[in-house]
């Protein structure tokens, strides 16, 4: 059985968590490898919804197991929710999740850190989740300051430990963003709580996985955010702190290139993004506030509006690029059920030139004009759909058009959000 990274080609948001629970069916472990609970990822089971931000989509089959590898930075009072609330809602994470003992945790610190940089004036405000994810990867790169689960469930006084840590992080809140500092022992005794909870689930990760893969099990890595967040290949500074493209399921998950065999792109039929930055097609007047309605686009994490635009094939071309896509799974094709014309973005105009390729440089970037073609919509709905030959002889040819222009071919197309409203490619 293959080993997949299923990960986000756009801006986030593309509908991954359906398409990981679509294939976990064929899995024995799914992993986060990056982020943190910037994620929202959103499965449909009959009527139930359920929205995770940590742990990994794949937890609702029962018999397979889930992994929040090192890469991820975690947050443990969203994990512990999202185990309490699943338990609630009758779905036990008991011998099936596993957590890096070497994952680096998100403090209160580093939520109060990200919310005053965003708020301070004269700094870029790049519109984060305030999920405490920049801060967090900050004190993990910088080494001295940051914590573990190992630190937090190892030997030796909680309070020792932290003491420094908070100290130096309240002299910065309270001395250049003037906001209130934090209560110490507040963080020690909820972090002590939590070291408790924590303990069941740590454990070597990378050799859970790799002993897995040695005994021929299948894993399904799940990317958060998208190609076009990562911090060295999206649009920086717009970007999240993490590598959300395929490398980063290997140095997140401790797992070697060599093991993986399918990397899936998730794309919507359209483009959207959340928080600020560059977005060439996005539509700012009543076609993009369509789209929005259409689709529901409002953030799982945040709730804010996402922006909306037409599909845009230069961002595919380069997510397969950097991440050696095998196939796209291409994702809310029910969306543009009523759009009468439909618009796709071939390449873009820079001055006197056609750019066929997503520019790095923003300066470059900005002064870009996407270049369209018009499509015909197909103007009845896909929903019921089951197979391609289902699809409305328009809608398939929007289907051949994106495969086309992307250089990517499909293997996967979501007409709606329900497990069954899927389409393999070839049927
Ligand atoms: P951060 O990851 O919270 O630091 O946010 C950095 C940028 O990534 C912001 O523009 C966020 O809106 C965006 N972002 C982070 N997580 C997601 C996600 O899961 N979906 C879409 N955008 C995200």
């Amino acid at each position: 059985m293959p080993t997949k990274i299923v990960l986000g080609a756009q801006w986030g948001d593309e509908g991954k968590a359906k398409i990981v629970d679509y294939l976990t069916v064929d899995a024995d472990y799914v992993v986060r490898f990056q982020g943190g609970a910037n994620a929202g990822h959103t499965v449909m089971v009959g009527d139930d919804t359920f929205v995770f931000h940590v742990i990994p989509a794949g937890i609702l089959h029962e018999d397979k197991a889930c992994v929040v590898s090192n890469g991820v930075v975690l947050d443990p009072e969203v994990l512990i929710a999202e185990v309490d609330e699943l338990a609630q809602r009758g779905v036990s994470t008991q011998g099936r999740l596993f957590i890096s003992h070497s994952a680096h945790l998100v403090m209160p610190y580093h939520k109060a850190l990200d919310k005053a940089d965003e708020e301070s004036q004269g700094g870029v405000s790049i519109g984060t989740t305030l999920r405490g994810i920049g801060p967090a990867y900050r004190d993990k790169v910088e080494r001295g300051p940051g914590f573990r689960v190992m630190d937090l469930l190892g030997p030796g006084s909680l309070s020792e430990k932290l003491k420094s840590r908070i100290e130096a992080k309240n002299a910065l809140l309270t001395r250049i963003y003037g906001v209130e500092p934090l209560d110490e022992e507040e963080i020690v005794a909820k972090y002590a709580g939590y070291a408790e909870l924590l303990r069941p689930y740590a454990t070597d990760t990378s050799m859970l996985l790799n002993r897995a893969l040695d005994e021929g099990r299948m894993v399904l890595f799940e990317g958060a955010q998208g190609t076009l967040l990562d911090i060295d290949h999206g649009t920086y500074p717009f970007v999240t702190s993490s590598n959300t493209t395929a490398g980063g399921a290997c140095t997140g998950a401790g797992v070697g290139p060599t093991r993986i065999d399918e990397v899936i792109g998730v794309t919507k039929a359209y483009t959207t993004r959340v928080g600020n930055g560059p977005f060439p097609t996005e539509l700012l007047d009543g076609d993009g506030d369509r789209i929005r309605e259409l689709g529901h686009e409002y953030g799982a994490t945040t709730g804010r509006p996402r922006r909306c635009g037409w599909f845009d094939a230069t961002i595919l071309r380069m997510a397969a690029r950097v991440n050696g896509l095998t196939s796209l799974a291409l994702t809310r094709l029910d969306v543009l059920d009523t759009v009468e014309t439909l618009k796709v973005c071939t390449a873009y105009r820079c001055g006197d030139e056609v750019l066929e390729e997503f520019p790095a440089d923003p300066q470059i970037l900005e002064r870009c004009e996407p270049v369209y073609e018009e499509l015909e919509g197909w103007c009845e709905p896909t929903t019921e759909a089951r197979r391609v030959a289902d699809l409305p002889a328009k809608a398939q040819a929007y289907v051949d058009r994106i495969t086309d222009l992307s250089r990517t071919p499909i293997s996967l197309i979501s007409v709606g959000p329900a497990r069954e409203s899927t389409i393999e490619s070839g049927s």
